[in-house]
């Protein structure tokens, strides 16, 4: 999901990475906090010097992708939405001011010998409020804490990250009950990635199959090559802190290439926000409906007239379609598999490539059509890479 209210951040993985980066807040942010990012000196004995990799069981779950971590002495375990979109970890806690229903227990601080809450100076109490709205209206308000946080790791020993910069969140609305908060994995200071430490250069990788259970990687594990694999161009724009963009070329539908160029939509750095915790694929109005005049055109079947902006046909055999292939700058031609572009639904199949909300000029790349690819991200190289792969066969 993409944060609307942007938290302020610096810019960790690439103030150490790239350099390039300034941690200017953004413009008509009316609510900024600003994370200072402070690595204890107990840091340096983390796991990983050995070459293990740290990495996270993932499950899918109605449309988005959960992973288990633990957090707290002694640790918990949830279940959090996993998500590139974003740049804070935040988990329900106790006490709740309003709190979504939510299967497994809420996080109650007081339980954990952990968990310290971040002093501010400026606010009353001296906490440090925080309040993120997604771009579903989805929200987490809470303050600001530190906590340990461990995951899996390679070397069969716990990855435990202490003083971890959590949200524990008090009143949040608009999730499922199956997870229990979010994951940031963005590049923003405040992220998972950023604040695992140098050595694993915010290294990331995942394979969704739409079903049971995956990995996400971190660190040496997560790099993507091999045959197959294509790596198309990352950008980072300094105003949208956090977000992994890709630059979308063109679109093919069969053997018809519809370029971005001569629309609205074309950029040479960056139309299109990568993103794992947005379930289907969203193009700008002018482009998408290029495209969808492309698949119409394509399709012999009628297609069904009270699904508004949506494309519909009652069908029920997904092979009347056409193939959608997505070409990123770098030279990543990305062949999608059909159930990764159209959705069954109740005797239609509907293209899952939708149009996005009227004052984006920007599209998404959502976790749906990245079905079935080894996504890599590699901040560092500034490439994301796909390989082709059988994700729900890749860990079983
Ligand atoms: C970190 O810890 C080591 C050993 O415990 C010590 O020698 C070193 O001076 C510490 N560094 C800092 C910056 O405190
Ligand atoms: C929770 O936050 C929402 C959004 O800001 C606000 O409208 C609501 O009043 C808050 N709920 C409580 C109980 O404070």
């Amino acid at each position: 999901m993409i944060m609307a209210l942007s938290l302020r951040i610096i810019i960790t993985c690439f103030l150490l990475i790239t350099a390039t980066a300034s941690s200017s807040p953004p413009p008509g942010a009316g609510f900024t906090i600003e994370l200072i990012q402070r690595r204890s000196n107990s840091s340096s004995s983390r796991l990983g010097d050995d070459g293990s990799s740290p990495y996270a069981d993932t499950i899918f779950e109605t449309m988005s992708y959960l992973m288990k971590l633990q957090i707290g002495t002694p640790p918990v375990e949830f279940e959090v939405e996993l998500d590139t979109g974003s740049n804070l970890i935040w988990t329900q806690c106790l006490p709740c001011v309003n709190c979504f229903k939510q299967d497994s227990p809420i996080f109650d601080p007081s339980k954990s010998s952990s968990y310290k809450p971040k002093i501010c100076h400026d606010g009353p109490d001296h906490s440090c409020p925080y309040a993120i709205t997604y771009m579903d209206d989805s929200y987490s308000m809470g303050t600001l804490a530190t906590e340990t946080v461990s995951l899996q790791s390679t070397s069969g020993q716990p990855f435990v990250m202490t003083e971890t910069i959590i949200g524990c969140g008090h009143n949040n609305s608009g999730f499922l009950p199956t997870g229990s908060g979010m994951v940031g994995l963005g590049w923003g200071a405040s992220s998972l990635i950023s604040q695992m430490g140098e050595r694993f250069l915010c290294l990331l990788s995942y394979c969704f199959s739409g079903k049971g259970t995956s990995k996400l990687n971190f660190g040496s594990n997560a790099i993507v090559a091999g045959d197959g694999t294509v790596a198309a161009n990352m950008f980072i724009k300094t105003e949208k802190q956090g977000l992994y963009y890709l630059n979308l070329e063109a679109v093919s539908v069969g053997d018809n290439r519809i370029e971005t160029l001569g629309t609205p939509f074309h950029a040479l750095e960056g139309n299109m926000v990568i993103d794992s915790g947005t379930t289907f694929t969203y193009l700008p109005g002018s482009y998408w409906e290029l495209v969808k005049e492309a698949v119409d055109s394509a399709v012999i079947t009628d297609r069904v007239d009270f699904m508004g902006d949506k494309l519909c046909y009652n069908s029920d055999s997904i092979d009347i379609f056409p193939v959608i292939t997505m070409h990123f700058s770098g030279g990543a031609d990305l062949v999608l598999d059909k159930y990764n572009t159209y959705l069954s639904d109740g005797g239609m199949y509907c293209l899952a490539i939708l149009c996005a909300d009227p004052t984006d000029v920007e599209g998404t790349f959502g976790n749906r059509a990245q079905n079935n690819f080894l996504v890599g991200y590699d901040p560092s190289s500034l490439l994301v890479s796909f390989k082709p792969t059988d994700c729900s066969a890749l860990w079983n």
